[in-house]
């Protein structure tokens, strides 16, 4: 049995993923789940709703929420992290700077991703040295953004630490592929895939016995891009309005390429006009999220707490969420499943970057992972990838010796920016805002 900490506790994804993992305790067992966050008033709501769904239903695990890394950190098997330093009130300067000027205002994309990454460093680093002080044998599993920035910046401060970067954009859009193709589970497909985090494409897909699903794919995603049924009836994590757009807008990026099958990420760089054109730069994804997730999941918790019950319909199991259990399961029970991770490519992707954190298909044992091997990618697609490294790769330099020009240069390199005095000026903008997160340039 395992015991998890979840770095993040406050977070309103945490109830989703508690209930995520006691619906697979046969496959996950456990026998400790910990919260540990920085702000003790947000993650005391969450926490105590999740401590009675926990007791109530599986009174055989112990729970622990804190502020104290050592209680925190000490005795567990995995760190599940979601932080976000800055919390949404930073997301959404993220978002409206670069707006101000035209430019594409996003959590991980652009100036806002970057501004991002600065915070994030810090916080993350904190995670993998309590880890490695409390429990140095514990893997620590990291789907905290902006996970490029992140990846890259452990690479390099953390070499030798066991955090594996992960993200579930992939993930999700697989689960439309299987709905496009009708089939169950995403074990029935197989899939090839290469890129950064937030900024890839699938060039194979096929099924069991080996059956190319790419043409139908491709019909399909030439037509309606990624949107199915299924987002436009629910409200799964990625079925909101904002999400069916970027899923209906796939197409436009797709056709650029007909060989491959984009990440809808690349919406960000391909048609940054449009999509500029299409943001509300006073109300950005941040105030959506504040005003309906944030919300609902607070009051849904405190509700809990109130009547002393829970009923299962007040919050709802993050089911696409289980990719962080097969993670999990892969590294404790050896089962070398294939997973998409961000890891440093030495090679796998024959022309590019030994040193880029990328993103491909891996197969992960109690070693860990296991890249496969990729080959030789198309020029268009190692042109975008080489500048985006690149701006990853300049924050994290920035990061590490406070310089100003590094990262400048960095948001002038993003494909999202169309000037180096409009970069300066976003720089400058948001340097003002993150005074108390980011070193001092
Ligand atoms: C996807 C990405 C995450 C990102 C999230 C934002 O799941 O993989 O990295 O954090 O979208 O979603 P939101 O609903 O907060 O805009
Ligand atoms: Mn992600």
């Amino acid at each position: 049995k395992s015991s998890v900490v979840i770095a993040g506790g406050g977070s309103t994804y945490t109830p989703g993923i508690i209930l995520m993992l006691l619906d697979h305790l046969d496959r996950f067992p456990l026998r400790k789940i910990k919260f540990y966050d920085n702000d003790e008033e947000r993650q005391k709501v969450i926490a105590d709703a999740c401590e009675l769904i926990i007791h109530k239903n599986h009174p055989e695990i112990e729970f622990l929420a804190t502020c104290n890394p050592e209680e925190a950190f000490t005795d567990v098997d995995f760190v599940m992290a979601h932080i976000r330093v800055g919390k949404y009130k930073m997301r959404e300067l993220d978002e409206k700077i670069p707006m101000k000027y035209g430019v594409v205002g996003q959590e991980t994309c652009g100036p806002g991703g970057i501004a991002y990454g600065m915070r994030s460093i810090q916080g993350v680093l904190d995670l993998v040295d309590y880890m490695e002080k409390y429990s140095p044998n514990a893997w620590l599993l990291n789907y905290s953004n902006p996970a490029a920035i992140v990846a890259e910046a452990m690479r390099r401060l953390r070499p030798h630490s066991k955090i594996l970067n992960i993200c579930d954009m992939p993930i999700s859009i697989e689960n439309n592929m299987l709905e496009i193709l009708g089939f169950e589970k995403r074990s029935d497909i197989v899939t090839k895939y290469y890129g950064l985090n937030h900024f890839g494409w699938w060039y194979d897909v096929r099924d069991k016995e080996g059956n190319d699903l790419m043409p139908k794919l491709k019909e399909y995603v030439k037509e309606n891009g990624y949107l199915v049924q299924s987002d436009i009836d629910s409200a799964k994590q990625h079925g909101d309005n904002s999400w069916n757009e970027t899923y209906k807008m796939a197409k436009d990026i797709y056709a650029i390429d007909p060989d491959t099958l984009p990440n809808t990420y690349l919406k960000y760089y391909l048609l940054p006009d449009t999509v500029v054109e299409h943001t509300d730069p006073n109300y950005t994804r941040a105030n959506q999220v504040m005003d309906t997730r944030e919300k609902e999941v607070f009051t849904a918790c405190r509700q809990i707490v109130e009547k002393n019950e829970f009923r299962g319909d007040e919050l709802s199991l993050d089911e696409h969420a289980s990719y962080i259990v097969d993670l999990a399961t892969a590294l404790k029970f050896n089962t070398y499943a294939r997973m998409l991770l961000i890891v440093e490519n030495n090679g796998i992707i024959e022309n590019f970057d030994k040193t880029a954190m990328v993103e491909v298909p891996c197969l992960v044992s109690s070693a860990g992972p296991e890249p496969l091997f990729v080959g030789t990618i198309p020029t268009f697609q190692k042109g975008m990838m080489e500048e985006q490294v690149a701006v990853e790769k300049l924050v994290v330099d920035a990061w590490m010796e406070g310089s100003y020009q590094k990262l400048w240069q960095a948001i002038a390199l993003s494909k999202t920016v169309p000037s180096v005095t409009v970069a300066k000026q976003i720089l400058d903008d948001l340097y003002e805002v993150n005074k108390a997160y980011w070193p001092e340039l």
